[in-house]
């Protein structure tokens, strides 16, 4: 191999015959690696295809043009990329602390907000600290808790596609838990908790960090950030990978008390967010009208859902979020005969309480249409 600036050549070592003998970390043995079911290969295989990529519920249209005029600005006027971005992204900080109506130093710019998550476990976990889960849920917070030694205590209610909010309160109040982590809405099961309960269980358990995840906040119209000037056990993460459809640059961020995100500043560093994620966050965070456009549509496609799947009798949970649960006899087929023809989702069937349901984003009306179009003609085969 030559080095492109010095023309040195550098000889590679041969890999070793032997796996390293390096232990992993205690906490980290019983994890597998991520089981990564991302569509984007398949996708990339098929180039004569329109895709419908509803799996992974990221936004079906790009995102408002001038998230695309601001990084294309930057790259042909500015070009700083051998600089490091602006520091924990103090330029966003602003931008969302007026958007929010809330101070600064109430906000963490985080990489997705993935990090958020896991800056919030590195932070404040210690081995055996219980955590709990509503569940089924996002399991990649799991990993986070695992991976600091956390003890996961999963709460069920009776039905997975109703709250359970009596029973929850209960379970927080038992198991007094140094986390709860509350996807609200729910992926992928959509069941949601009012501020006001969101507010009761805060004030029931003190002393627990409850992290209320708002992936798809903007989907439900609903938010617990006003309940931060109540509560400083609180912690509200959302993302720009959804609704406002910058999933690839990876930008997220976490809502809180000073004080917890000053503990958090602790762990994270302040360079962990990209420039381009920066720029991109704050133009789309300044086109208002685009994501009221894109929550109408998708808005609109829910009640062409309810209507088509009323009228073949199929079990439809549509949820406040950007995506439904559909349950069909023979899910793993249906999945992979829609994958034949351009559209991926979600088989959801291996999550407890969830067998045979699947899960698909919901995009425009218009692709909307074609997906129901496709759906319908892979039924038919079923019959
Ligand atoms: C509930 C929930 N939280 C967090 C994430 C991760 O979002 P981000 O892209 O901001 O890391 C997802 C992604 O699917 C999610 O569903």
């Amino acid at each position: 191999m030559r080095l492109p600036s010095t023309g040195l050549s550098v000889a590679h070592p041969p890999h070793p015959a032997r796996a390293t003998s390096f232990a992993v970390a205690e906490t980290v043995r019983e994890l597998q690696p991520y089981q990564a079911v991302s569509s984007l290969e398949q996708i990339g295989a098929r180039p004569d295809q329109v895709p419908h990529k509803l799996d992974w519920n990221e936004a079906t249209v790009p995102p408002s043009p001038r998230v695309i005029e601001a990084i294309s600005a930057f790259l042909t006027n500015t070009h700083h990329l051998n600089w490091y971005p602006v520091l924990n992204s103090t330029n966003l900080i602003e931008r969302l602390a007026r958007h929010w109506d809330v101070e600064g130093d109430r906000l963490l710019i985080t990489n997705g907000s993935d990090q958020a998550l896991d800056t919030i476990c590195a932070t404040y976990l210690n081995p055996d600290d219980p955590v709990l889960v509503p569940s089924p849920t996002y399991t990649h917070f799991l990993v986070f808790a695992q991976t600091r030694g956390a003890r996961i205590v999963p709460f069920y209610g009776a039905d997975p596609f109703q709250p359970a909010f009596d029973a929850l309160l209960e379970a927080a109040t038992r198991v007094r838990p140094k986390l709860l982590y509350l996807v609200n809405p729910n992926n992928p099961t959509g069941v949601m908790y009012t501020p006001d309960e969101v507010a009761a269980l805060l004030a029931a358990v003190p002393e627990t960090l409850v992290i209320v995840d708002e992936a798809y906040s903007e989907f439900a119209g609903s938010t617990c950030i006003g309940l931060l000037h109540t509560y400083s056990n609180l912690v509200v993460t959302r993302t720009f990978s959804k609704a406002y459809g910058i999933a690839g640059l990876r930008i997220g961020y976490a809502l809180a008390h000073p004080e917890v995100v000053r503990d958090m500043r602790r762990v994270f560093n302040p360079k962990s967010v990209n420039v381009l994620a920066q720029i991109g966050a704050m133009a789309a965070l300044d086109d208002q009208a685009w994501l009221r456009w894109y929550l109408d549509e998708v808005a609109a496609s829910k009640r062409a859902l309810r209507e088509w799947f009323e009228a073949r009798g199929i079990v439809l949970h549509l949820t406040p979020a950007n995506y439904y649960m559909a349950k069909f006899d023979r899910a793993p087929w249906v999945a992979q005969t829609l994958a034949e023809h351009g559209v991926y989702v979600r088989d959801r069937s291996g999550q407890r309480n969830l067998d045979g349901y699947l899960r698909f984003t919901i995009g425009t009306l218009e692709q909307t249409r074609q997906v129901t179009d496709i759906l319908g003609s892979v039924l038919d085969r079923l019959r």
